[in-house]
């Protein structure tokens, strides 16, 4: 097989697939790019020529994308005839927690590999290099590998048509996405095929230096993007449960996360305490793990990583509680402002926002919501929150308890509290003092993401609460 590759195609224009394929295209001009997606609606947004209407918000993508759209960057529906032209075809489809059947609640559903496994076995030409980039769960290789081969035994004798499969999982953080591309900490690439494995390296050796470019069989390429996943979401929910703790003895998180990750080995990204992980990726691929282990009778493994699952929840369900109780023990008809709804700042994704669980969690407890957020928008706030139901058990319309604020001020008014659950840099910005004149008395501001300096306060009529940062909170007033 020849490794000079002069066409990709991507299946699935996400979050992974559409930032991926802008840095491939940008660092290697020589390929043709195409990134292909089901959703007309979604690729036509990649196509608009107004570049704020992107589906996906990323610092640095507007930019690649004017330099490489329509020269060797192409956003299509047209998945056959994309595949057909490839040589390299990477899968990049969603794979959703499995709702109903065998492995519900914690295996992932594969359906999406399947039909774009079954789609290149049947459009691919020549020799084709699939790589999946999906996080899928262990031996899903195998899967694509049996969908191909048993295609290719129904083929002429005479036919051309030869298929391998990488796994080459992307470590993308989504907000960073952009850098995490350009400058990747490692290139991970699993598979059998020396040949096919050169034509991938050869792809990011044009911006990677090779050293950060890790060769590994098939399945530990697979289980270490999980294992990653897993690590660095039980640092978050590590930290989280020590927040608690510090709430409760009067240590301060930062201080306990900065002095416990100046020890090297240890390290100190990813100590941050906050209202919970969310994000596509972490709760899916600890199902993932979890299911996997049970799968092979591993029960104390599978028990182990689901504890990190339950402190997530449990970080939320907790500061609903905190707030409710300030609040005098009811939020039943009180504005409470919400400032950030993305998982995370500088992104416009809600999958498995904390707010999520929260913003219900004071709904159903009566709160009107008032919500700020710099990229997400309110139609996408009401998907993620429908299907409630209040205290007694009767559904309700959750549009007529919430509202989108324009501005801080908006947010504020007539609130009895606000709470800060997404890091945006712009919220360090805001004069505290001038909303403060604009809430009902005594109010209270709940800083689950350490935006607020609390020395600023200590003359302020506002009540600061802030996550994990003991002895100044409750003793402050
Ligand atoms: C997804 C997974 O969540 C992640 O685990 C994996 O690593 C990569 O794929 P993301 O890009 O964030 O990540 O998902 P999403 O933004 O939902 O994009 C997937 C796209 O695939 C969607 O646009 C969807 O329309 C498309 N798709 C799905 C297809 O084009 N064909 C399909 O058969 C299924
Ligand atoms: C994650 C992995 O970092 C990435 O390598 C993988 O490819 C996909 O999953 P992502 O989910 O986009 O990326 O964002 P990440 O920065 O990891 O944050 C995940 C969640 O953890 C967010 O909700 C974030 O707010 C939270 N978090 C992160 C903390 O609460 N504290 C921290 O110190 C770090």
């Amino acid at each position: 097989m020849s490794d000079e590759v002069k066409t990709i195609c991507c299946i699935g224009a996400g979050y992974v697939g559409g930032p991926t394929m802008a840095v491939i295209a940008d660092k290697c001009r020589y390929l043709k790019v195409i990134v292909v997606d089901l959703n007309k609606d979604k690729i036509d947004s990649w196509n608009n020529e107004d570049l704020t209407k992107l589906p996906v918000y990323e610092p640095g993508l507007k930019d690649l994308i004017k330099r490489c759209r329509g020269k060797n960057l192409f956003f299509s529906t047209k998945i056959q005839q994309s595949i057909a032209e490839s040589d390299m075809v990477f899968i990049s489809v969603n794979t959703p927690t499995k709702q109903t059947g065998l492995g519900a609640g914690e295996a992932s559903d594969l359906k999406y590999i399947e039909s774009s496994a079954r789609s290149i076995a049947e459009f691919a030409t020549g020799n084709t290099i699939v790589v999946e980039k999906s996080t899928i769960p262990v031996k899903t290789a195998e899967v694509i590998k049996t969908i191909l081969i048993s295609s290719q035994k129904g083929l002429e004798k005479n036919s051309t048509k030869s298929f391998t499969v990488l796994s080459s999982p992307e470590f993308l953080a989504e907000g960073t996405a952009i850098d995490d591309l350009m400058n990747p900490s490692r290139v991970l690439i699993g598979g059998d095929s020396k040949t096919s494995i050169n034509a991938l390296v050869n792809i990011y050796k044009n911006w990677v230096s090779e050293e950060k470019i890790i060769k590994t069989n098939i399945w530990s390429s697979e289980l270490s993007k999980l294992t990653a996943n897993a690590f660095l979401a039980q640092r978050v929910s590590s930290i989280n449960s020590i927040s608690a703790l510090c709430e409760k003895t009067g240590a301060d998180i930062r201080e306990v996360a900065k002095a416990v990750g100046m020890d090297y080995r240890i390290g100190r990204h990813f100590l941050k305490s906050g209202p919970g992980f969310g994000g596509s990726c972490f709760k899916k691929d600890i199902l993932n793990l979890v299911y996997i282990c049970k799968l092979y009778g591993l029960k104390e493994v599978a028990n182990y990583w689901e504890e990190v699952l339950k402190i997530n929840r449990w970080q939320q369900n907790r500061l609903t509680t905190i707030i409710v109780k300030k609040l005098f023990g009811t939020v039943t008809s009180k504005k409470i402002g919400i400032l950030g709804f993305a998982f995370k700042a500088n992104t416009n994704d809600t999958r498995e926002s904390p707010a999520i669980k929260i913003c219900s969690n004071l709904l159903i407890d009566g709160a009107r919501l008032s919500i700020y957020d710099p990229k997400v928008k309110f139609d996408e706030i009401c998907n993620n929150l429908k299907d409630l139901n209040n205290a007694n058990g009767n559904s309700f319309k959750v549009e007529d308890f919430i509202s989108m604020a324009s501005s801080y001020e908006e947010l504020a008014n007539n609130s009895d509290a606000i709470l800060i659950l997404t890091e945006w840099d712009e919220f360090k910005k805001i004069e505290w003092s001038k909303i403060a004149k604009l809430m009902r008395k005594p109010s209270w501001i709940f800083d689950c993401r350490d935006i607020i300096d609390i020395n600023d306060f200590k003359e302020s009529d506002l009540n600061i609460w802030k996550l994990g940062f003991g002895s100044n909170v409750d003793n402050l007033k």
